[in-house]
């Protein structure tokens, strides 16, 4: 079903942090890229596993037991379905930085002297791993370049990713620009000089319609807390046949079919990766987020964060001065619903500061990106991110609280 702005008013009903107030108005939460709220449907499937259905899994042949284990599993395949995963290709992880290392840990075979190719825009949980993992093993590292309309420079990337490429390893969409990024033209790159390809979909799993098997990548992070789900619960997906071969990230309970004194044998995916008792409620929270973002449709939530975004920027060409904001985004056709900027002469936190002051929620900062922040020349910026339940009255609002605060710095 399409959204619009009167569905959009009734999602958020589906929301009860949005009944309080923030300093006496109505909480205008526009920080959906640092994490989303959480409708009642997703509230309630976890307080009912707590009150009614609790135990641990795998263990006990009691029915709670069964039950609670049941749940688990089937929570992998609903939220498979949502990126258009095969069976056992899901393992659930604390979050998309978890399951960057759990790759960086394990990915075989690490030639030294190959590359490792990462992007300008990348947000630190898909850099730092890899930074590790080439230190470790002679590796280098590479960046495919940005171009200054904030977009990848993909003439760059072909040119890197046939330069002895063994990892590519790309944001979706970038949590600190907006820019989507055209992922399938890369992996298909990579795929064809022979490198494994890593989409790190922590910005754009919750935001849009995804089918793994159509990018043709070999690995996929998100993390649950972005996309309506719990904190503490993410996924990896991986190729059946690429997690068989894999060694194990952690080592312990679950992960393991038998031990003895001297050595153990490894369980079946996704167990082998989901060592010691894993986050269940968390899993079962996230299917039922995962089940609420099917009910909607992926494709209509990507379009209305997009009319969003088109409606903002229109909306501060008309409010503002060209000279006293900077934008750092590709515009609405090659953006998903993120907005960073910052006002001339406002220190990024002070905006989102005074933003608070309004009852809007707003993130200023370096956005986990430090070394893109260098490259824009900026300690960081203001940044406004919308989901589903967000309105052009949310939207408005954000732009009103950019001029108030151009008029009181002035
Ligand atoms: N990665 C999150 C953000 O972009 C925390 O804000």
């Amino acid at each position: 079903m399409k959204l619009t702005n009167d569905r959009a008013a009734e999602l958020k009903e589906d929301f009860p942090i949005f009944r309080r107030k923030i300093h006496n108005q109505p909480l205008c939460y526009l920080d959906n890229a640092a994490s989303t709220q959480k409708p009642q449907a997703v509230i309630n499937a976890i307080k009912d596993f707590y009150e009614h259905s609790y135990a641990n899994i795998h263990r006990g042949v009691y029915q709670l037991s069964q039950e609670a284990t049941e749940q688990y599993e089937d929570a992998h395949d609903a939220v498979g379905k949502l990126i258009g995963a095969g069976e056992n290709e899901i393992a659930f992880t604390r979050n998309a930085t978890e399951a960057i290392n759990l790759l960086s840990h394990t990915i075989k075979p690490l030639v030294e002297g190959s590359t490792i190719l990462l992007t300008e825009m990348e947000h630190h949980a898909n850099l730092v791993p890899w930074q590790q993992l080439a230190k470790k093993e002679g590796m280098k590292l590479s960046f495919i370049r940005m171009r200054e309309d904030f977009t990848l420079d993909y003439g760059d990337a072909e040119q890197k990713l046939a330069d002895d490429c063994a990892i590519l390893s790309v944001s979706h969409i970038s949590n600190a620009l907006g820019t989507i990024n055209d992922v399938k033209r890369l992996v298909g790159l990579a795929k064809k000089n022979g490198a494994l390809a890593i989409v790190d979909a922590a910005q754009s799993a919750p935001h849009g319609a995804i089918n793994v098997k159509e990018i043709g990548c070999d690995f996929m992070a998100f993390s649950g807390h972005k996309m309506l789900g719990p904190t503490g619960i993410g996924a990896l997906y991986g190729r059946h046949e690429l997690l068989e071969q894999m060694e194990p990230f952690q080592t312990g309970g679950d992960m393991i079919s038998s031990v003895t004194y001297e050595s153990a044998q490894w369980n079946d995916v996704p167990q082998k990766f989901e060592a010691g008792t894993p986050h269940i409620a968390g899993g079962i929270g996230l299917a039922k987020a995962a089940e609420y973002l099917q009910n909607i449709g992926p494709e209509s939530i990507s379009a209305w964060e997009k009319e969003l975004l088109k409606h903002t920027l229109e909306s501060i060409s008309s409010a503002l001065e060209k000279g006293d904001i900077r934008l750092f985004n590709p515009g609405h056709k090659h953006s998903a619903g993120i907005l960073s900027l910052n006002l001339a002469g406002i220190h990024a936190h002070d905006l989102a500061s005074l933003m608070d002051d309004m009852g809007i929620c707003i993130r200023g900062g370096h956005h986990c990106a430090m070394p893109l922040m260098n490259k824009l020349g900026v300690a960081g910026t203001a940044r406004a991110s919308f989901y589903l339940y967000n309105t052009t009255d949310d939207a408005d609002r954000f732009v009103a609280g950019l001029k108030k605060a151009k008029e009181m710095f002035n």
